[in-house]
């Protein structure tokens, strides 16, 4: 019988097992603890043909010696890239029910800064009516940093509602869309901003990409009065005190992020309490079992028929 684990680090292990098991008659489905680790027989981990993961701890991944593949349980992989992974494949979440999430997300955060939602809140907390001018979506720019999967459906939410788009990818590509490409591209890219949305995910390339030279390079003269900062990618793209840095002296007239370098965001973090900051906590497009189980399930019985996995991550590239 064809075993196989899920390890989902800080969420409930429990209730994607149960599910890929009722999908997936036949086979045995085992589930690590909340915190990672496997309290069952060492011999059960030997059996295991295909790990579903979430921050899986190093040393279980090297009680596995029998994996066929591994599916992480989000559209990110950097989680997993950090580690010593055996040579198999790796197949990372493509799902319609996470995209919209994460086009929701952006939309509501774009919306809350073009639509002046930082200054209304301060008039409302002070008792002031008064309408503020309000420029119309199509003067200004929304820039995607990361225009893959989720940037692209972010960009098609965004459009109807009349935003000018553009996007920046690592290679060349041609779309509806204005896209930009590589180090040559990310200037020109930045300089027509006014709200930058960062989709990337985190490589050895993309840590740290966004700092004071990025922030400083978006155009501040915009019907914004500044560039605003929109991160639902990962925290290890942004330098964080960099983008205090910008808040604090106007570079940036305004910022949404749901991620930061090292989660939780620290109680004495200085983004908490800027008045034009929104912060959420990772929580822009989560991996909902519910949603997701299927498509994993599907891919575990493509691959026991001979068939090619999809949604597959290029080692070489970290993506
Ligand atoms: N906050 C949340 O709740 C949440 C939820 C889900 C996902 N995420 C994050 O969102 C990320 C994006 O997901 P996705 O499905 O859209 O990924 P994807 O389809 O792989 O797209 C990644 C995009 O980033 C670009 N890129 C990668 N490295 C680059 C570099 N060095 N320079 C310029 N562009 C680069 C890629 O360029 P090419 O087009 O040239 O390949 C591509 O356009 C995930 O990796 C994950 O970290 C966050």
């Amino acid at each position: 019988m064809t075993t196989v684990l899920v390890v989902a680090t800080g969420w409930d292990a429990q209730d994607w097992a149960d599910r890929i098991a009722a999908l997936l008659p036949g086979h045995r489905v085992l589930s690590a603890e909340r915190d990672g680790s496997y309290s069952g027989p060492a011999s059960d981990l030997t059996e295991v043909r295909y790990l579903l993961a979430w921050r899986p701890p190093q040393p279980l991944l090297d009680s596995l010696p029998n994996l066929a593949a591994i599916f992480s349980l989000g559209a990110g992989v950097d989680h997993l890239m950090s580690l010593r992974l055996p040579d198999v494949p790796v197949a990372r979440i493509v799902d319609p029910d996470l995209t919209s999430r994460m086009a929701e997300y952006v939309v509501w955060q774009v919306l809350h800064h073009h639509r002046l939602g930082p200054a209304y809140v301060r008039q409302q907390k002070a008792h002031i009516w008064r309408e503020l001018d309000q420029p119309a979506a199509a003067e200004i720019t929304v820039g995607i940093l990361g225009f893959g999967h989720l940037g692209e459906r972010a960009a098609a939410a965004l459009a109807p509602l009349g935003f000018r788009l553009r996007g920046w990818t690592r290679t060349a590509r041609t779309h509806s869309v204005e896209l930009f490409h590589g180090a040559d591209g990310l200037q020109p890219f930045l300089a027509g901003t006014d709200i930058l949305v960062s989709l990337l995910p985190l490589t050895p390339e993309t840590r740290g990409l966004v700092d004071r030279r990025v922030l400083g390079a978006l155009r501040r003269t915009g019907p914004l009065g500044g560039a605003i900062y929109i991160n639902a990618g990962r925290g290890g793209t942004q330098v964080e005190a960099d983008i205090v840095a910008a808040l604090a002296d106007g570079t940036l007239a305004g910022a949404s992020i749901d991620v930061v370098s090292s989660e939780p965001l620290a109680p004495d973090s200085p983004l908490w309490d800027f008045d034009n900051v929104v912060v959420t906590p990772h929580a822009a497009a989560s991996s909902e079992a519910h949603a997701l189980a299927a498509q994993i399930a599907a891919q575990i019985a493509a691959h026991e028929r001979g068939e090619t996995l999809v949604n597959l991550v290029e080692r070489r590239r970290g993506y």
